[in-house]
């Protein structure tokens, strides 16, 4: 039997990962298939028990479930144990490990991908939510001058980045209108303003012509905050392809234990092949 993995989400239909994992498989010349699987939004438990009772071996987890995959896990790595969301469930000997590819993904597509060097650079995180929760470990281990985290919600910022604060590392958390008369070398969106159809309203000055503003989602989706980054003083703007591409190899590496090449990947989705 070939073997089985899916991505596991609601939405689902619109993810670029079965496509993604496909071309890994032939990449690599391994024997799988991948697909969306749509879960209710109160069903995330019963959908992950129907698939590893159908033989499925792996599942990577979006958007809304990520907590409820690190909640429902037998064994998580440190990098789950530390950001508190999980997007890679293995099944395996009838236990659940789960791991988090996001943040490792996220460092690859910035220093590998698009030449930013994050050590030394003063970054914002726009976001408290799941998404920023994955990928602010793997950001300080690059070690960057500073992590300022930006939130709607302040309270949730200031729980995030105390975290952080509390083992001496340069995080911290300010309002929105303490932005004003910051600049950062690169502004991340880990927010879902954009699902919503709203845009974040950026000072201008927050990001000054060598910036890299970042928008954690890819396609349409990330261009309402490229968008405000432009008006805010940028020029260099990119999505989240690339991240998505870098965390799926990952992925692919814990369940195949093979390290797909990326770059061709990326450029067919670019080319929006
Ligand atoms: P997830 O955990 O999947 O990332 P979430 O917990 O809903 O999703 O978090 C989404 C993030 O986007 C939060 O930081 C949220 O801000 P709040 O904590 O204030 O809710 C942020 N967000 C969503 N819509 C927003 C909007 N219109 N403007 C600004 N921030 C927004």
């Amino acid at each position: 039997m070939t073997d089985k993995y899916a991505v596991i989400g609601n939405p689902v239909e619109h993810s670029l990962s079965p496509r993604i994992h496909r071309l890994f498989a032939s990449e690599t010349g391994h024997a799988l298939t991948y697909k969306g699987f749509y879960s209710e939004r109160d069903s995330f438990v019963e959908s992950i028990n129907i698939m590893r009772s159908t033989g499925f071996l792996g599942v990577n987890v979006t958007i809304p479930f990520k907590e409820e995959a690190c909640a429902l896990a037998d064994s998580c790595t440190d990098r789950v144990v530390e950001a508190n969301v999980a997007n890679v469930l293995s099944f395996r000997d009838g236990k659940i490990l789960a791991d988090n590819t996001d943040g490792v993904g996220l460092v690859k597509d910035l220093e590998e991908n698009l030449g930013f060097s994050i050590a030394s650079k003063d970054i914002l995180i726009i976001g408290a939510g799941g998404a920023a929760q994955g990928v602010i470990g793997p950001i300080l281990t690059a070690v960057p001058a500073s992590v300022t985290i930006a939130n709607r919600t302040t309270l949730k910022a200031e729980a995030l980045a105390r975290k952080y604060e509390d083992n001496h590392l340069p995080v911290r958390a300010v309002t929105i209108k303490e932005l004003e008369n910051h600049e950062f070398h690169l502004v991340i969106n880990a927010t879902s303003s954009s699902l919503h159809g709203e845009s974040l309203d950026l000072p201008v000055g927050l990001l000054t012509r060598d910036s890299l503003a970042y928008d954690m989602m890819y396609g349409p989706s990330a261009q309402t905050f490229l968008n405000s980054a432009f008006i805010a003083g940028a020029t260099r703007l990119k999505d989240g392809l690339g991240m998505l591409v870098e965390q799926a190899a990952e992925s692919f590496f814990i369940w195949r234990g093979v390290r797909p090449q990326t770059r061709d990947v990326i450029k067919t989705f670019r080319q929006g092949k």
